[in-house]
């Protein structure tokens, strides 16, 4: 019990840490542009703080009821760096929400989530009863990880422009492993084909006229002298952050699900040999969500092992920060074109009891039954600048180019 009050006390002090977010702004012609801001994720603090993380991954663990397997949770939400605001219903109340590629619902927590639960009580609270433009639903959501809640309707304010009649989630459960996350939600990126009850936030606002274009872009920053986390526009793509002479390389979706699209092949150098992975290709989608980039399990230690990583916790790895400028670079073929990672890009710099660690942001895949594929998340995103395109005629598309680095700003 002492220690249960003890991390209540770091989490809630975790919560008075996070740096503020920025207001959205509007660009006017059916573009908008939301500033996401970038915190220290739940692992960052928890890092910090010098708790001994062993024993409490064996602590959460055995404390989470029902979620079959919690790795996938865990690193999940530890790893939440990246928030944009928005606002829900009118008055508008205001939220820090994840965009996430790989939700397909959207989600806030609810009023009704019992003021007893621990994730639920660090978070803002959604109230349908103060909302005038809310429409009721009230069909159940029941997610095997150990979320709970129902559907409603109301007005989504994101970037200046509404969705009205936007449906969601209104959570009452989540799992405990929540509570090292930031997030009062997520607005869910995924397809249509994924939320069949409820219609994602960027097709309402294509379909309602808000935004021009049936398009989004993401740019995310990880430099971490700043909070600017970069953007998601939506409506356009900005190519002030791509860099100079190239341009935007566009893969078909192979399955409407998350945005998934075929990868030609990674190939990795080890002293002087050059190893394919993935070599007769394979699927991969991108995450906004975590900073991983997850593949099939025995690749993964391959890499791991290739650039001199060595098991640490939670799954992840840890590397020598003297080897970062060694380390060798990982080329990610697509549309027979090389999307390269130097050590800089996939190792993450972090602090543990007041020492420098250096973590690989490559880690094992352990989401049941789609350990083949890979999860490109911000090691590769804030490298490589994405562009979505859900075309109305059926032609979704995902495109990629290098950021343009000399541009910090949003
Ligand atoms: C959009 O929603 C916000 C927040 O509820 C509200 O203040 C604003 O008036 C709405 N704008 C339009 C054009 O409906
Ligand atoms: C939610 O799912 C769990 C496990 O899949 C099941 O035990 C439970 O009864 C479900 N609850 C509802 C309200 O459907
Ligand atoms: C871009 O390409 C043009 C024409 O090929 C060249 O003149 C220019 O120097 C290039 N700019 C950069 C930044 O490489
Ligand atoms: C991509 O990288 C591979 C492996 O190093 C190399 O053989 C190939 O020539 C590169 N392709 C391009 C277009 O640079
Ligand atoms: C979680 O799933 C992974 C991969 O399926 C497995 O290796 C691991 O042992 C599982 N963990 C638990 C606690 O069941
Ligand atoms: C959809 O994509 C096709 C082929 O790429 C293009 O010809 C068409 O103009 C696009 N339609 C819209 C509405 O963007």
């Amino acid at each position: 019990m002492h220690k249960k009050a003890n991390f209540v006390l770091f989490t809630v002090t975790v919560i008075l840490l996070c740096a503020s977010f920025f207001l959205p702004n509007a660009e006017g012609n059916g573009v908008i542009s939301i500033k996401i801001s970038r915190m220290k994720s739940g692992l960052e603090q928890l890092l910090e703080s010098g708790l001994d993380l062993k024993k409490l991954s064996l602590h959460l663990g055995s404390r989470i009821k029902g979620d079959k397997n919690t790795t996938v949770p865990l690193f999940k939400f530890l790893d939440y760096e990246y928030y944009g605001e928005v606002l829900i219903g009118h008055p508008g109340q205001k939220f820090r929400a994840v965009f996430d590629t790989t939700w397909a619902y959207s989600w806030v927590t609810s009023k009704r989530c019992s003021s007893f639960s621990i994730p639920c009580m660090l978070r803002n609270k959604y109230d349908h009863d103060v909302s005038s433009t809310y429409v009721e639903d009230g069909r159940k959501f029941n997610h095997t990880l150990g979320f709970k809640g129902f559907f409603s309707k109301d007005l989504f304010h994101v970037g200046q422009v509404n969705a009205t009649n936007q449906g969601f989630i209104e959570m009452t459960e989540l799992p405990l492993s929540y509570i090292l996350s930031h997030a009062d939600g997520i607005v869910g990126l995924g397809f249509p084909e994924a939320s069949p009850l409820a219609k994602p936030v960027f097709l309402n606002l294509y379909t309602q006229g808000a935004i021009n274009k049936p398009k989004f872009s993401i740019y995310l920053n990880r430099d971490r002298t700043t909070e600017k986390g970069g953007s998601i526009t939506f409506g356009a793509y900005d190519t002030s952050h791509i860099a100079k002479n190239t341009s935007v390389t566009f893969l078909g979706i192979t399955r409407k699900y998350y945005w998934e699209f075929r990868m030609d092949r990674i190939v990795v150098r080890k002293g002087i040999k050059e190893r394919v992975l993935c070599k007769n290709g394979c699927n991969a989608f991108p995450d906004t969500s975590s900073n991983v980039i997850a593949g099939p399990p025995d690749e993964i230690e391959y890499i791991n092992d290739a650039i001199g990583a060595e098991e640490f916790f939670f799954g992840r790895y840890r590397i020598s920060c003297d080897h970062i400028h060694k380390s060798p670079f990982i080329k990610f073929s697509l549309s027979r074109k090389n999307f390269t990672l130097k050590g800089a890009d996939y190792v993450e710099q972090m602090t543990y009891g007041g020492v420098m660690v250096c973590l690989s942001a490559f880690a094992a895949n352990t989401i049941p039954g789609y350990q083949d594929r890979w999860i490109l998340g911000g090691a590769f995103l804030s490298r490589f600048f994405t562009v979505y395109d859900f075309n109305s005629s059926g032609n979704y598309q995902i495109g990629f180019a290098p950021i343009n680095s000399n541009i910090t700003e949003y």
